[in-house]
């Protein structure tokens, strides 16, 4: 084992691996490798954000150097902006295509993008979930944490049975995501997601979560109460969660 990693598993049964900032990215890939060594076809929900980044380097080092074969892996989408068509900054589909889709070889042939289009955006949110059941399901979900809990788009107060859906996003989401363009595109004020129940539907879930500012929502999501409060603590109630978490945030862990 390296050095300063701590594996457990908490009495929720999820699986707790906390790493150095440093191994970040490489013990999240590590879980997108063990996949497709289990089943190189696997259906694997890719998400957006800083969180994730470093994994999506990870992978695409690896796939240079010929140690991972992501030529049959099938990728899908846990969530995009409403509205966010064509070449909009914003497009969630935009940046995984460029960060990792793209240079990873993933054509579209291989990727169940989010439907964007406000219009009949209700019936586009069935055919996804009617797509995902065609694909066999999600294989391995992996998902970043929200300052306020969010997984995907669910932001407190989610249902836990909900499944692809229209959503109004919260403040601290909106200013959170701000930094990620520049100031002349208005922020999207409703985002597309799986739901709760779309993502605890997952085979294998993995939480990735680093930094200091994310400790205080780890600890809630881990040990607090499970409920809509802090949607990432429906994760307890199912069974395959690996959570990936850097030193800063594990820091307020007992
Ligand atoms: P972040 O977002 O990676 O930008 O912190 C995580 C999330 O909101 O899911």
């Amino acid at each position: 084992m390296t050095s300063g990693v701590i594996t457990r598993t908490l009495d929720t049964g999820i699986h707790l691996r906390v790493v150095p900032a440093s191994e970040f990215g490489s013990a999240a890939a590590d879980l997108v490798q063990t996949m497709l060594r289990r089943k190189p076809n696997a259906v694997i929900g890719f998400p957006t954000g800083s969180t994730p980044l470093p994994m999506y380097q990870d992978l695409l080092r690896r796939q240079r150097q010929g140690t991972l074969d992501l030529t049959q892996m099938r990728a899908v989408m846990l969530d995009d902006y409403l509205g966010a068509t064509g070449d909009d900054p914003v497009s969630f589909h935009n940046w995984l295509k460029r960060e990792f889709f793209d240079p990873a070889g993933v054509g579209s042939d291989r990727l169940l993008r989010m439907p964007t289009d406000p219009e009949g955006i209700e019936e586009a949110c069935q055919q996804y979930e009617e797509r995902l059941q065609r694909l066999g399901g999600v294989d391995l979900q992996l998902l970043g944490l929200g300052l306020n809990g969010h997984i995907g788009f669910n932001e407190p107060g989610a249902a836990v049975d909900s499944r692809t859906h229209v959503v109004p996003l919260t403040a601290t989401t909106t200013v959170a995501n701000a930094a990620y363009w520049d100031s002349s595109r208005k922020v999207p004020e409703e985002g597309v997601t799986m739901g709760v129940g779309t993502i605890l539907g997952a085979r294998a879930i993995g939480l990735l979560v680093n930094g200091a500012r994310k400790a205080d929502i780890l600890r809630s999501t881990l040990l607090g109460p499970i409920g809509p409060d802090v949607p990432a603590s429906f994760l307890r109630n199912v069974a395959d969660v690996q959570v990936i978490a850097d030193q800063e945030a594990a820091a307020l862990l007992p």
